[in-house]
């Protein structure tokens, strides 16, 4: 058993270093993405003709916040399938969002770029998102450097390839957006991406589909949890939060402070010292539901198999057996006298779970989880590529991950000493920035009420990701119309839609139903939309 938890442990990691991030994260994690974002080839079996199109670094020579402005230009990268294109088709973008664009092939080869390009006679376009993969405008990842690594910024990007871009091999096709129809397609962050760019240049973007888009800039973004607290097996959930109570209580209550020892040694890190390193540290499977794919090839299972265990009334690992008497009385005088029988085994699952995670990172809770080095976060050169998502985080977009925004009604799923303070850390540490990210720089585009003709939205029922798109649960429910789509795919979580396989590689459930039918929406809205384009319009 354990063997296969190993297997699929390693696969979460790899498709989590494409998915999108919500701070703290660990230095170890980070120099982990940093690694895998160098082999990303590895993700896709295609591999594309890479192009360039120059374009101003500074596209806002109007505001102060850029200044030293800048003259210069530099190389944005894109890749196109026209394996499907008719004259008269249109172009259809992927924005790349925060990561290599080299990591949405798979996209181009089977997933949704393939089969839109195919049903319109469209291009199909891979777009690389500025500072991000080759498209880095400047010398150094220093914070100076990253002030034009900015969602406005990225966006007028996307308008300038949109009217300057000429496909080679089709030099005699007028691909300006007044002729051409513009059609743009992102995931997660690209996502909000692709909805704002629908907003800010409805002339030049004709359309846009949103897939787990998250328009909401949300500063302490609890609700990330939510996903599995609200949708995760009831068990699980209910036995993380009890796991998680029974902690906190004993750091946050001074009565109980002779048991803070005992408790860190069940866990087996009684040598961290500092209590919020200790509960951040208690890094349980609960965070893994975003890799959850319907694709078993690029699934992580690790979110199910902690779920597993962690509901399992009986120990599952013998060797952990000597430390029941102490884990029954730490839950007692926590409070859940009642509950020591299943809580015990469980929390016994929990600590065994916990300590292969150590194991299967290699270190101890410091080196796998800290985030105490300096010297780490003084690194800017452009390999350095864990900078760029947290600067977007610390400046723009918040998303930190804390327990101690839970209500107090609500059990959280990770401890409350994990709180803004902590989860800022590495703003200050690597930006020395200390304040709280203007989010007004993005919900200034609509936040939860964005909304626009010919802008369709999509979310997965269960993703960490939702509490920030239009279709939260907090949300009123939208009503779904041909020109405004909105569809929650069932049983799903983060952008379903947007991978597939091969038309000769579908077997029952690979796609599941659901989105199956996500899929058939999208191409319908898209076929329906392009019925109203009038060529050279305005
Ligand atoms: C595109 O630009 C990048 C960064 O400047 C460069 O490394 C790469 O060789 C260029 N690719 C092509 C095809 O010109
Ligand atoms: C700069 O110009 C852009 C485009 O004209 C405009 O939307 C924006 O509001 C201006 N910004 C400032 C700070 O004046
Ligand atoms: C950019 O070009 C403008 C107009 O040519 C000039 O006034 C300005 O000094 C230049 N700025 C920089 C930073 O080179
Ligand atoms: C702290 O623990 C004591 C002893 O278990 C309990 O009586 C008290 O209510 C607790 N205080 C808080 C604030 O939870
Ligand atoms: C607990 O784990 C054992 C061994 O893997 C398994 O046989 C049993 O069905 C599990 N129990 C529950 C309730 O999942
Ligand atoms: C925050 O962003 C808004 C919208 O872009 C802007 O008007 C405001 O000046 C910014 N606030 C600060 C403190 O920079
Ligand atoms: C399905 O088609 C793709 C693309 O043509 C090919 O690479 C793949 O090997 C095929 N798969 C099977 C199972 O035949």
């Amino acid at each position: 058993m354990l063997f296969c938890k190993a297997a699929a442990g390693l696969l979460a990691l790899a498709t989590s270093a494409s998915a999108l991030q919500a701070l703290p994260i660990p230095q170890a994690q980070l120099k982990r993405q940093t690694q895998l974002q160098r082999q990303s080839r590895l993700t896709a079996a295609a591999t594309y003709q890479e192009y360039n199109l120059t374009v101003p670094i500074d596209h806002f020579h109007n505001d102060t916040k850029y200044e030293p402005h800048s003259n210069g230009t530099f190389n944005l990268r894109y890749w196109f399938d026209a394996q499907f294109y008719k004259p008269g088709g249109p172009v259809f973008v992927l924005s790349a969002g925060e990561t290599n664009g080299e990591n949405r092939f798979p996209f181009m080869e089977k997933g949704i770029i393939y089969e839109i390009a195919k049903a319109t006679g469209g291009i199909g376009v891979i777009l690389e998102h500025r500072y991000y993969g080759t498209s880095i405008p400047v010398p150094s990842f220093s914070t100076e450097n990253l002030r034009f690594l900015t969602t406005e910024q990225a966006l007028e990007d996307t308008a300038y390839f949109a009217k300057n871009v000429v496909f080679e091999g089709f030099e005699d096709v007028d691909w300006s957006p007044d002729v051409t129809p513009w059609i743009v397609y992102g995931g997660s962050y690209a996502g909000a991406f692709v909805a704002f760019l629908r907003v800010v240049y409805p002339d030049i973007f004709f359309a846009a589909i949103s897939s787990s888009g998250v328009p909401q800039a949300i500063w302490d973004y609890w609700e990330y949890f939510d996903g599995a607290r609200l949708f995760g097996p009831e068990v699980c959930s209910e036995t993380t939060g009890k796991l998680t109570h029974i902690v906190d209580t004993i750091l946050l209550n001074e009565t109980l402070s002779e048991y803070v020892g005992p408790l860190k040694d069940v866990y087996g890190l009684g040598y961290v010292s500092s209590d919020t390193d200790f509960a951040a540290a208690l890094r349980g499977g609960i965070y893994d539901l975003q890799s959850y794919n319907w694709d078993p090839e690029i699934s992580g299972d690790s979110f199910f198999e902690y779920c597993d265990l962690v509901s399992n009334n009986t120990n599952q690992f013998p060797e952990l057996e000597e430390k029941r008497s102490a884990v029954e009385e730490l839950i007692t005088v926590a409070g859940y006298g009642d509950e020591v029988d299943p809580l015990a085994d469980r929390m016994l699952n929990y600590i065994g779970s916990l300590g292969y995670a150590l194991r299967r990172c290699g270190g101890t809770a410091d080196e796998c989880f800290g985030f105490g080095d300096r010297e780490f976060y003084a690194q800017d050169d452009t390999s350095e590529t864990w900078r760029l998502w947290p600067y977007q985080v610390c400046t723009e977009w918040g998303y930190l991950q804390t327990g101690s925004g839970a209500p107090d009604d609500v059990l959280p799923m990770i401890s409350r000493l994990v709180d803004l303070e902590y989860s800022s850390q590495i703003c200050r540490e690597t930006f020395g920035m200390t304040g709280v990210a203007n989010v007004s720089n993005i919900n200034k585009y609509g936040g939860f009420d964005i909304a626009y003709d010919r802008l369709m939205f999509l979310d997965g029922e269960w993703d960490p990701w939702r509490a920030a798109g239009v279709q939260a649960v907090t949300q009123e429910p939208r009503e779904s119309t041909p020109r405004q789509p909105v569809v929650l795919i069932d049983d799903a979580v983060h952008h379903w839609d947007e991978n597939g396989v091969f038309p000769n590689e579908t077997r029952p459930g690979i796609p599941p139903q659901a989105v199956v039918d996500a899929k058939a929406a999208i191409e319908e809205f898209v076929l329906e939309m392009l019925k109203e384009w009038e060529p050279a319009r305005k």
